[in-house]
């Protein structure tokens, strides 16, 4: 309730509770006080298949007391939990709160299989299979659906198993990744390079960097106009994962691949988050990702 910006819909919610509540109770007590006009036998009038007769017997007591029970049942639990537009109720129960609890409890029950893993250095915990095996599950829970299942991840969303690091692939740098996230940012940079053409010769050039198929000619031309991105791709475009400018030179491309592709991006810019986990994943939980990350590029040096 708390999300609305006024208190109209509290009000509201108030009102169609407790006017239902009463309704159910205006009913119970007009159905007890009117009688159907009856004949003399207590029978209505009413006849259905020739000879079944409706009879106008009042309810039974015990069923009137449950319908008074629920009633009081009802108006009782309002008092306690919440239900009555944004009133939080006496117990101060919610959803949330409890929700905070469980993960509490459950943070406390795993504590000691985490303190061993804390107790390692990165190197070793990405040897250790229950260590991977809880990394694993963290993985599919936290980081799957923008890195992709096997971690390979897509277009825009870095792919985490091949060694190449936009931000630095020691277990350090991954736990400092995962714990305060990562903004990459690459500015609109068209008007630094000059004309469309201009623009379209340094895309030439960035793709000669890598062997990619280009037009020499053009690359050429562009050379000199790289100077504006070497500031943070570095010279030669060997990248920078103090800025978290990509190496141009390896082939792999998180933003695709081609002529086009790189013209937009000089245009447009690109900026690109990878959120915190921190508060969300706790500090026992990060280094165990941390390694589990670290490992998949890593997989021979993994202590066993
Ligand atoms: C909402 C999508 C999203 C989620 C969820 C997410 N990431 Fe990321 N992650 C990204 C993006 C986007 C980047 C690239 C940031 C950039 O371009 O600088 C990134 C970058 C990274 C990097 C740095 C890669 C490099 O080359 O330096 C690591 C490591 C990483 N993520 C690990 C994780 C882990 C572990 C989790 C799960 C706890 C996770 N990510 C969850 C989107 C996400
Ligand atoms: C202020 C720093 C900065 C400057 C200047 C800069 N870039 Fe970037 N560039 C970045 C960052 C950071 C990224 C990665 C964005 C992300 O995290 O997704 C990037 C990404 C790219 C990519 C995508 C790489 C891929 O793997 O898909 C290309 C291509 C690129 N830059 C080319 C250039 C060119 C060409 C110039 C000069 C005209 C330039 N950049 C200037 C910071 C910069």
């Amino acid at each position: 309730m708390s999300d609305f910006i006024s208190d109209f819909w509290s009000h509201y919610v108030t009102v169609v509770v407790l006017a239902s509540i009463l309704a159910c109770a205006l009913l119970l007590w007009v159905t007890a006080r009117t009688r159907a006009p009856t004949g003399s036998d207590n029978t209505t009038g009413h006849v259905w298949d020739e000879d079944l007769r409706e009879m106008n017997n009042p309810l039974p007591r015990w069923w009137v007391g449950m319908f008074v029970l629920t009633i009081v049942f009802g108006l009782g639990y309002l008092v306690a939990y919440p239900g009555l537009g944004s009133y939080g109720g006496e117990l101060g129960w919610s959803t949330r709160s409890e929700y905070a609890g469980d993960v509490a409890a459950a943070d406390r029950a795993l504590e000691p299989v985490y303190a061993k893993y804390a107790a390692m250095a990165p190197e070793q915990v990405a040897g250790e299979p229950g260590a991977m095996a809880i990394g694993e599950r963290l993985f599919l829970n936290n980081c799957a659906q923008c890195h992709g299942s096997d971690a390979r991840g897509s277009k825009g969303f870095p792919n985490l198993t091949d060694n190449d690091w936009l931000h630095g692939g020691t277990p350090d740098k991954i736990r400092e990744t995962i714990t305060q996230g990562r903004t990459g940012v690459m500015p609109p940079m068209a008007a630094a390079v000059g004309t469309p053409d201009d623009v379209k010769n340094v895309a030439n050039y960035v793709l000669s960097l890598s062997g990619s198929p280009h037009d020499s000619l053009r690359a050429g031309l562009g050379k000199s106009k790289f100077t504006a991105c070497a500031a943070c791709h570095g010279i030669g475009g060997v990248g920078n994962q103090a800025m978290g400018a990509p190496n141009l030179r390896d082939n792999i491309w998180l933003h695709g691949y081609g002529q086009e592709a790189i013209i937009a991006i000089i245009n447009n810019g690109k900026t690109n988050q990878m959120p915190p986990q921190q508060g969300r994943l706790t500090e026992a939980q990060i280094q165990v990702l941390a390694s589990y990350v670290w490992g998949m590029s890593n997989k021979a040096a993994a202590a066993p």
